[in-house]
């Protein structure tokens, strides 16, 4: 049996993008019949409440909503969080950013962020790093709202589907940002995208998405064949017009190559792949900085900074492996020619 997302009007999927996403890119994917993701983990609830309203200006479709699930900040000893703080002081002095005296800590809202998400009722709901609880999962499923969770194992998958999860985005190891991985590992798993999706399509029956490296029709009708419903693609639209990505930022992907990427925690105290900069080789040892989410608003002001002042060495450059294939065009270019290279991929194939 075909398993779909009803209303996913074609294969694309714009993945939420913290940081680089804006409502203009999410409304322009929407209107180009991709589905629309809007990330919300960095937004508080009033500029969520903002920004859906204004991405309901901008566009008629349904788009999605996400946010991390894995927000209670950990305990964590006053003086490694001292000297974490502390650690990040000469980006600040070469930044000129001022010293602030105590670690910011890092807001708490997101049970307010996950009722916004109630009230406003996007078609649908995503998140990555965890599930949410059975008290929320129902609250969504009573508003009408689409879940869509995050796996980077079929255990995770397997998880997701038996906690009444509609659907799963399963995020291979050359995807960009942070990864999703939720259940307790030792190692990071890194599975890729190829051997990741068909395994997950054995082993659950909702709807696959597959997420990861993909940046070309080629790709998509790849994970489509392995049994996907649709491609989540997020490193495709960094340079795309409508993206916020900073300049400095949009440089170094127009320059750097795939051999660059790298699993890091340095930004955010979370794995997540980027390029690698002098930041990522500096805090490369876990005791020169804190866990998530402290170590990502310890690291704000030096990342706001840096995007303003083009200064790509202090900033978070999150990226897939497939970033070299990415292109500088409109949303809805980027999106027309990915469709029309997938459907001359599926047609070589018949
Ligand atoms: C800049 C950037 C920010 C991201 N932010 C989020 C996010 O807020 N929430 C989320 O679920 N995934 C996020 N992701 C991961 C994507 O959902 C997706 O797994 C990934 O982009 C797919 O791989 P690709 O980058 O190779 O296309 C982000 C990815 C990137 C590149």
């Amino acid at each position: 049996m075909k398993r779909t997302v009803p209303f996913f009007e074609s294969p694309i999927v714009l993945a939420p993008l913290g940081g680089p996403g804006t409502v203009e890119l999410t409304a322009a994917a929407c209107n180009a019949r991709a589905f629309g993701s809007l990330a919300c983990q960095y937004s508080d609830p009033e500029r969520m409440r903002r920004d859906i309203a204004r991405l309901r200006t901008l566009t008629d479709k349904p788009f999605g909503l996400n946010l991390f699930m894995n927000n209670d900040p950990p305990p964590v000893d006053a003086d490694h969080l001292s000297r974490a703080h502390q650690r990040l002081h000469v980006y600040r002095d070469e930044l000129g950013v001022p010293r602030p005296e105590v670690p910011q800590s890092p807001p708490l809202y997101h049970d307010e962020q996950m009722r916004v998400v109630l009230e406003t009722r996007p078609q649908a709901f995503s998140f990555t790093l965890g599930i949410p609880s059975d008290a929320v999962i129902a609250e969504l499923k009573a508003a009408g709202i689409y879940t869509i969770g995050t796996a980077t194992t079929v255990e995770e998958a397997v998880a997701l589907e038996r906690a009444g999860i509609e659907a799963v985005c399963v995020q291979g190891a050359e995807a960009g940002g942070h990864r999703g991985t939720f259940l307790h590992y030792e190692v990071l798993p890194l599975i890729g995208t190829l051997a990741l999706v068909p395994q997950v399509v054995k082993a659950v029956s909702i709807p696959v998405i597959a997420a990861g490296g993909i940046a070309d029709g080629d790709g998509i009708a790849a994970v489509l064949l392995l049994g996907a419903c649709a491609a989540q693609l997020g490193t495709a639209f960094l340079l795309a017009d409508e993206a916020g990505t900073a300049t400095a930022y949009r440089d170094v992907l127009k320059h750097a190559s795939a051999s660059d990427t790298i699993i890091t925690e340095a930004f955010s105290g979370k794995p997540a792949r980027g390029i690698a900069n002098r930041v990522t080789r500096e805090l490369a040892d876990p005791r020169e900085r804190a866990p998530y989410p402290h170590q990502n608003t310890m690291t704000r002001d030096i990342r706001n900074a840096a995007a303003s002042q083009g200064r790509s060495e202090f900033l978070s450059l999150w990226a897939g492996q497939a970033f070299p294939l990415a292109r500088e065009a409109s949303a809805a270019e980027i999106i027309e020619s990915l469709l029309a290279q997938t459907r001359v991929a599926l047609r070589s194939r018949e």
